[in-house]
C-alpha cells in the first residue's frame, strides 16, 4: 500500500516534471541540460508526496482522489528542493560531487551554470505556483507560505546559513535542533500545510499538519544524519561521511547514533497523534512518516 503511493508519486511527479520543464534543447540549452540533469537523477519525491497525501487527508469526501492539478504544486516543491541540493552541493557550501547518485550539477556543468540552474529552478518553482489551479486566494497563501518557509528567518536559507556557520564548533543539542528545523524541517512543512490550502483546508486542518511537519521534519533531518554515519555512498546516491569529516552540527554528534534514532521515533509518534482526528484518512501520511525514519537512502 505504501510502496504503491510512494511508486504513483514518484511516476505523477516525474511526468509533471517532464512537462513543466524547458527541454534541453530550448537555449540556452546549457542551463535546461542543468536543471534537468539535477531533477531527473532520481530523487525519492518526498515533498510532493507529503503534499499530495495532505491534500487528499482534508478532504473528508473525496478521500481517495486528488484534487486537480495538485501535482503542478508538487513539481514546484520538488524544484525548490532540488535548487537547494544543487546550491548545498557547490564547493562554496558542502562541496560534495555525488547526489542522487550522478555527478553533482557543478561537476558536470560547471559551478557558474549550476549556480544559475538552482536560481533558475526556483523562478520556475515560483512561475508554475502562480499558475496554479485553486482558488486565488489559496494560491497567494501557497506561495505566502513556501516563500516564509524557505527564506531566511526559521526557513531553509536561514538553517543553511546556521549550518555552514556551525561547521567545526561544538554542537550543543539546542543548536542542531534549531538548524535542522530550519533547514529541512520547514520546507517539509510547508509540503504538508500547501497541501492542506490547496484542497480547501481549514485553520485546524491547517494547524495540525503543520504540527506534523514540525515533528516529522526534524526527523526527517535527524534519521539523514544517522544514514550518513551508517550507510555507504553507494546506498545512499552521496557521499557517506561526509558530516563527520567535515565537523557538521549533527545529531549522532551530539547524542550518537542510537539515542538520535530514539528522538527521532519519539518525534514520529508525536508527530502521528496530531493526524488521530481523521482516523483511517490519516493512515497513508502516518506510514509515510514511519518510512521517514525506516528509510535506508
Ligand atoms: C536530502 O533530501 C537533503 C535533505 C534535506 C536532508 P532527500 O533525502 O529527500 O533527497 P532526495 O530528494 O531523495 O534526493
Ligand atoms: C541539506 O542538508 C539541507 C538542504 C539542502 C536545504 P544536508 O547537507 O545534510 O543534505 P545532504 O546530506 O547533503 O543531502
Ligand atoms: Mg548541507
Ligand atoms: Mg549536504
Ligand atoms: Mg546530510
Amino acid at each position: 500500500m505504501l510502496q504503491q503511493t510512494l511508486a504513483a508519486g514518484c511516476k505523477l511527479i516525474d511526468a509533471t516534471l517532464e512537462r513543466l520543464l524547458p527541454t534541453g534543447e530550448q537555449p540556452p540549452a546549457s542551463i535546461h541540460k542543468a536543471m534537468r540533469h539535477s531533477v531527473f537523477a532520481g530523487g525519492k519525491r518526498l515533498r510532493p508526496i507529503l503534499c499530495m497525501e495532505a491534500a487528499r487527508m482534508v478532504n473528508g469526501k473525496n478521500a481517495n482522489e486528488l484534487p486537480p492539478g495538485i501535482e503542478e504544486l508538487g513539481c514546484a516543491l520538488e524544484m525548490i528542493h532540488t535548487y537547494s541540493l544543487i546550491h548545498d552541493d557547490l564547493p562554496a557550501l558542502d562541496n560534495d560531487d555525488l547526489r542522487r547518485g550522478k555527478p553533482t550539477c557543478h561537476v558536470v556543468f560547471g559551478e557558474a551554470i549550476a549556480i544559475l540552474a538552482g536560481d533558475a529552478l526556483q523562478t520556475c518553482a515560483y512561475q508554475t505556483l502562480s499558475q496554479l489551479k485553486c482558488p486565488a486566494e489559496a494560491r497567494v497563501r501557497i506561495i505566502e507560505e513556501i516563500a516564509r518557509e524557505t527564506g531566511t528567518v526559521d526557513g531553509m536559507i536561514g538553517g543553511q546559513v546556521m549550518d555552514l556557520e556551525a561547521e567545526n564548533t561544538t554542537p550543543d543539542a539546542s543548536r542542531v535542533e534549531s538548524i535542522h528545523r530550519s533547514k529541512t524541517g520547514a520546507l517539509l512543512t510547508a509540503s504538508l500545510v500547501s497541501g492542506g490550502l490547496y484542497n480547501n483546508g481549514n485553520g485546524d486542518d491547517i494547524a495540525r499538519l503543520r504540527e506534523f511537519g514540525r515533528c516529522v521534519g526534524l526527523a526527517f533531518q535527524i534519521v539523514d544524519d544517522v544514514l550518513d554515519v551508517t550507510q555507504s555512498s553507494a546506498q545512499l546516491g552521496k557521499t557517506a561521511g561526509k558530516d563527520t569529516a567535515t565537523e557538521k552540527a549533527t545529531y549522532p554528534a551530539v547524542f550518537g547514533v542510537e539515542e538520535s534514532l530514539r528522538q527521532a521515533d519519539g518525534l514520529i509518534a508525536s508527530g502521528c497523534l496530531a493526524l488521530d482526528h481523521y482516523g483511517t484518512r490519516g493512515q497513508t501520511l502516518k506510514a509515510l512518516a514511519h518510512f521517514l525514519v525506516e528509510r535506508k537512502s
